[in-house]
């Protein structure tokens, strides 16, 4: 990942985009592979209440914003994450028709987020929770556009994660803003609520995967080996991971700041499509010209 400054775009909140999610999308739209299928429908389940609190997290602070520009951002910020709430439901409606049980996971999810950290923990550490989690949304963005993989992925599924990290690129350093720059939030809590998200993130994707391929019908010996070929395709040197551990550990540098990293030449692809077509299947399709 580059360490030159990336050029910083508006926070652009776009509605009513059609991605074609009420097609015959097949369960396995990425690669035919039910790992890597499994991998972004588990981060699908997430978003809708995790956006609803990152949104939350954000606004404790609002009324102390006193920059213009910041305050601007924050509402730019706030539309954008309800509109990835609103089109990732949709997508996991679909998941709820094929078995899963989206709304048991989100239940859950509430009581985690809501019931227990906004409840318990500091509003500072649950900004710092939304910072990190901005972040490793962020990284996975830019890895995202940098994958050749996904030339193999259903185009409307893949146009739906597109538009998402697009606009994740164009938000990224709001949460970081506000809490370094409002809620003054100090390097040690800042660290500490990456690691504890770095933790806990994989982990509540993997637990539903889990259940995913169980309603899928995999045998246990079946799903042993999806695990052990996913897990090879996520971390083996060279895999879904690589080129974004340096990404990520810069994080950890206390004069960190998002605009610092992470390329942008296909999220100029994607924007320059858009922008001339309106097309958001086209502008997905323009991330991976060999597709
Ligand atoms: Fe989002
Ligand atoms: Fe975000």
């Amino acid at each position: 990942m580059s360490e030159v400054q990336a050029v910083r775009h508006p926070i652009v909140p776009r509605h009513n985009l059609d991605f074609g999610l009420d097609g015959d999308i097949p369960r396995f739209w990425f690669d035919n592979d039910p790992f890597k299928s499994r991998f972004f429908d588990a981060m699908s389940t997430l978003f809708p209440e995790g956006e609803k609190f990152f949104i939350a997290c954000v606004r404790d602070f609002r009324d102390q914003i006193t920059d213009p520009e910041l305050k601007q951002q924050v509402a730019d910020f706030t539309r954008q994450e309800g509109q990835h709430g609103m089109v990732h439901t949709r997508f996991n409606n679909r998941l709820q028709a094929q078995g899963i049980r989206v709304d048991q996971i989100l239940e859950r999810q509430r009581a985690l987020m809501f019931g227990y950290f906004r409840k318990y923990c500091s509003a500072q550490f649950t900004l710092a929770q939304t910072a990190a989690a901005e972040h490793m949304t962020a990284i996975m963005a830019h890895g995202f556009f940098e994958d050749p993989q996904l030339q193999k992925a259903d185009p409307r599924v893949r146009a739906m994660y597109a538009w998402h990290a697009v606009e994740e690129i164009e938000h990224k350093a709001v949460a970081f803003d506000v809490m370094q720059k409002v809620a003054r939030v100090g390097y040690g809590l800042r660290v500490l609520a990456m690691l504890q998200v770095s933790l806990s993130f994989p982990l509540h994707v993997f637990l539903i995967m889990r259940r995913m391929f169980k309603v899928d019908g995999f045998s246990f010996t079946q799903r042993l080996g999806l695990w052990a070929k996913g897990f090879w395709w996520l971390y083996k040197p060279g895999g879904l991971y690589a080129p974004v551990i340096g990404h990520y550990l810069a994080y950890f540098k206390p004069g960190f700041h998002p605009w610092q990293h992470g390329q942008m030449q296909a999220n100029n692809r994607w924007l320059e499509t858009f922008e001339r077509t309106g097309d958001a299947i086209a502008a997905g399709n323009a991330m991976y010209p060999l597709a």
